[in-house]
């Protein structure tokens, strides 16, 4: 199979991550509960933990990285225990992910917020005029919620910028790091960022079930979750002290290591290089896709302001049907449809269209994958030239 679906998920992880997972399930780790030399031994793996991903988001106090059930919790952590007043202002981007748009949508509702969404346009995914004008217009504005870089068409947004501007106004930054947390440096120092969520299971090819949200130190965060802690098990309230108040539950140990160790392994070879690797592979694959003149790609097409993630559609046929030709007749694994991704499909216009097919590579993508998909969509695209075509299997619209 030619996997290109990092995007959702990396695979094949490093055998390191799959060692780890499997210790860790092994061994008798508890953390935060029990008097057992395991679970003393289980509290040092955890702080070991923390300050694997502490390193990683260039952040220094480790104890303000939480450890959750992956970046769609943190991220519901965030804008679901932010201490909302009616009226209050949220600003974000015009491409965000599920995982972000609807909490923050369900906050609009039960708690009268007014929602900002910054406008798109495929030269300037996030209007760094029109956001300005915001914080300076709108003074009941609290919070600032953007994605690093899109899920749908790769597209980095200005978050140097963002969260500069937003510490200048005096906001909090939130920042879903999902796509590029191991992919692209994150730096919660030089971006501005009080939080920052992500995942495990992504460019830090670790398991899935486990994520992280980093909660600066002036962040007034209230508790989303309440239950035990294992450290104030005598009190009938939660302790409110971070990364405790938010890990409540028998947390997930052998992921948490298995995270660890992907973020270990992240470092060790390197953003940079990971990068490199990736974006020789992405400029192959936007350069070859220029020559078939019935592919579309949408968004960027600057591999210095993408991650590698190619979304596009063959013109006159649907996404899914492509989608599911690749993999039947190709045996290359991509997403076609929305990628739970509404708002980016509304920008790049695509809604109607039943959205796109989306191709994403990761550091384990070899030539040899990107060539198969190029060569396959040759063939499908010479065979919907042909006068007459017969074939049953692509479904026009
Ligand atoms: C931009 C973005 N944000 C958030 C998420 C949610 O991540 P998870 O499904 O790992 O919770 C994703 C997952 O695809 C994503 O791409």
């Amino acid at each position: 199979m030619h996997y290109l679906d990092n995007a959702a998920t990396s695979w094949p992880k490093p055998e390191t991550v799959y060692e780890t997972m499997d210790q860790g399930f092994r061994q008798f780790l508890s953390a935060k509960r029990g008097t057992s030399q395991t679970s003393r031994h289980g509290a040092a793996t955890l702080d070991t933990a923390r300050q694997a991903l502490a390193d990683l988001l260039n952040v220094s106090n480790p104890s303000r990285v939480v450890f959750t059930g992956g970046c769609t919790q943190s991220l519901n952590l965030a804008i679901q225990a932010f201490p909302w007043k009616p009226g209050d202002g949220i600003v974000i981007s015009a491409l965000e992910h599920n995982a972000m748009s609807r909490p923050v949508r369900k906050m609009v509702r039960e708690k009268q917020l007014e929602l900002h969404v910054v406008p798109y346009t495929d030269d300037e995914p996030f209007s760094l005029t029109a956001y300005e004008q915001l914080l300076r217009t709108k003074p009941n504005i609290r919070l600032v919620a953007t994605m690093h870089a899109s899920n749908v068409i790769g597209s980095i947004l200005p978050v140097e910028e963002i969260g500069r501007l937003a510490k200048q106004y005096g906001k909090y930054y939130l920042l879903d790091a999902a796509q590029t947390a191991g992919a692209l440096p994150v730096d919660a120092k030089r971006f501005n960022a009080d939080l920052i969520a992500l995942p495990a299971h992504k460019s830090l090819y670790g398991p899935p079930g486990v994520g992280a949200l980093y909660v600066g130190e002036d962040v007034p965060l209230q508790t989303f979750m309440e239950g035990g802690t294992g450290g104030d098990s005598g009190e009938l309230a939660v302790q409110l002290v971070v990364p405790d108040m938010f890990e409540v539950g028998t947390i997930p140990m052998p992921q948490i290591r298995a995270m660890a160790a992907g973020a270990r392994w992240v470092m060790e070879t390197g953003v940079d290089t990971i990068r490199r690797h990736e974006t020789r592979l992405l400029q192959h694959l936007l350069d070859e896709l220029k020559t078939l003149p019935e592919v579309i790609v949408y968004g960027h097409t600057d591999v210095e302001q993408k991650t590698p993630v190619v979304s596009f559609n063959l013109i006159g046929q649907s996404p899914k049907s492509v989608g599911e030709l690749l993999f039947d007749r190709y045996d290359i694994a991509l997403r076609a449809g929305f990628h739970c991704a509404p708002m980016a499909h509304q920008a790049i216009g695509t809604l109607p269209i039943g959205g796109t097919i989306r191709a994403s590579l990761g550091y384990y993508t070899t030539i040899e994958d990107v060539d198969a998909l190029l060569e396959a969509l040759r063939e499908i695209t010479s065979a919907t030239h042909r006068v007459g075509d017969k074939d049953p299997v692509i479904t026009r619209f």
